[in-house]
């Protein structure tokens, strides 16, 4: 068995809180946390790195991070995906200084040093004089040793140890699957990923994806009266339409359906013709038909959500995908990475619609955006007061569990995880933040909080 890590003590006595639906302010602000995070959590899990339609051809490439540390993510002459440490093995120079593009290889701007897109070392200037017994093949550029394209979807674990993906995965996989697998040809990243800082902690943007449904009435109350999205999607949810799917192998998921009718997402017929069961069984693709928007956290930083919006009450609702990354930037900040994506065989013109609703929905300018990062620095602020520090705060995730609730878990539900039927619940913030501790601390948490 696996040693234990040792606790930090800003979150010693954390699992009593858990247990009581509370968190420790500080681990929203705290830098000896975040340093631990690096190692504890983005060291050793699978972390999102890009989409394989962003690099369909040999030597394309884009520089992506798994915590803080810089990698590109290339396909190579064989059409092999790797995921390259950023970082020559001469004396460590950053071999790639653009964001995206094609090469063949690098060629390290301090001494020359040259690489094959692969990572092998071919070239060292001045050999003969300087370097005759090097032995290039001990030289290759660090690579993550593992790496996956899960329906197009490219994550890389940087632990030898770690668990396959499909494992790490888990039962989630049942939800997850909807998400990408709903047509023959796969979700198509439209243009390129936005990028913006907020000065939250990232955990912030991770939990909030995981179902954190209340706030929508409240934070996005100006989006609703503009009437841009209808009410069914986020209003008031009438009964049995809200669905809060927790402890699901570490992960969650929170849906909106409609029983009995067929949203479908808010795609229209003409991208709903190209959907079908395939991979997915007749449950999954019936919940799908139901769902008015799915989003969901896979621990720890990659989210989505599968939602129709419009830009304008006058416009039809479009059905999109968005894709996030919570890129930690340090305890108090994040770069928030948004990718949009729509089904492959939808018309360019359906894509056009669906990259310019999301861009005005959920976008650095985006109507129900830049509501939740007006809010989420005042979260991190207060976690790093001194107040907060000298007198132990903690914060409430108490919504939905156990007596607190008035619903209890689905008995007869189709698919894995604890499923509650309304949106009044904290549930999957809660399997995220058990995650986090389960991660930081090496140990499992028996917590149940639905009985
Ligand atoms: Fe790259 Fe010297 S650091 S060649
Ligand atoms: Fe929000």
């Amino acid at each position: 068995a696996e040693e234990a890590f040792a606790v930090p003590a800003s979150i010693e006595g954390m699992v009593d809180d858990l247990r009581q639906g509370l968190l420790p302010a500080a681990i929203f602000h705290d830098r000896e946390i975040y340093e631990l995070e690096l190692r504890r959590i983005f060291a050793k899990c699978w972390v999102y790195v890009g989409h394989e339609t962003e690099i369909p051809n040999r030597g394309d490439f884009v520089t992506r991070n798994i915590g803080e540390d810089p990698f590109v993510l290339i396909r190579d002459e064989e059409g092999e995906l790797r995921v390259l440490l950023n970082a020559c093995r001469h004396r460590g120079a950053q071999i790639c200084r653009v964001q995206a593009g094609n090469a063949k290889g690098f060629v390290c701007p301090f001494h020359g040093w040259a690489y094959r897109n692969s990572g092998e070392l071919i070239g060292v200037p001045a050999r003969n004089q300087g370097y005759a017994a090097l032995n290039l093949e001990d030289w290759s550029l660090f690579a993550a040793p593992h790496v996956v394209n899960y329906m197009g979807l490219i994550f890389a674990n940087l632990d030898r140890e770690a668990v396959s993906f499909e494992e790490y995965l888990g039962d989630y996989k049942w939800y997850f699957d909807i998400q990408f697998a709903l047509s023959e040809g796969g979700m198509e990243v439209l243009g390129e990923p936005h990028r913006w800082l907020v000065a939250a902690n990232w955990k912030q943007g991770a939990e909030n994806f995981c179902g954190d449904s209340s706030h929508t009435q409240m934070t996005h109350r100006s989006v609703l009266d503009a009437g841009i999205i209808e009410t069914a999607a986020a209003g008031a949810p009438k009964e049995g339409t809200g669905l809060h799917i927790h402890d699901c192998s570490g992960h969650a998921i929170s849906i909106r359906q409609l029983p009995g009718e067929a949203p479908f997402i808010s795609y229209p017929e003409e991208v709903t013709r190209h959907l079908h069961p395939g991979v997915l069984n007749q449950d999954q693709f019936d919940l799908a038909k139901r769902s008015l928007l799915q989003n969901g956290t896979l621990f720890p930083n990659f989210s989505f959500l599968h939602i129709g919006l419009s830009d304008s009450p006058q416009k039809p609702q479009a059905g999109f995908l968005t894709l996030r990354v919570w890129q930690p930037k340090g305890p108090g900040q994040m770069e928030i990475w948004n990718w949009v994506l729509a089904p492959k065989e939808a018309s360019l013109e359906y894509k056009q619609r669906a990259y310019q609703v999301g861009m005005s929905s959920f976008s650095p300018s985006g109507s129900f955006e830049q509501d939740d990062v007006a809010v989420w620095p005042g979260v991190t602020r207060s976690a790093g007061t001194v107040f907060a520090e000298l007198n132990k705060v903690r914060f409430n995730y108490q919504m939905g569990m156990g007596d607190m609730s008035s619903s209890k878990p689905l008995a007869d539900w189709v698919g894995p995880g604890v499923v509650n039927s309304t949106n009044a619940g904290e549930g999957g913030l809660r399997t995220f933040h058990k995650t986090w501790y389960e991660r930081m601390t090496n140990t499992k948490v028996e917590i149940c909080d639905h009985d």
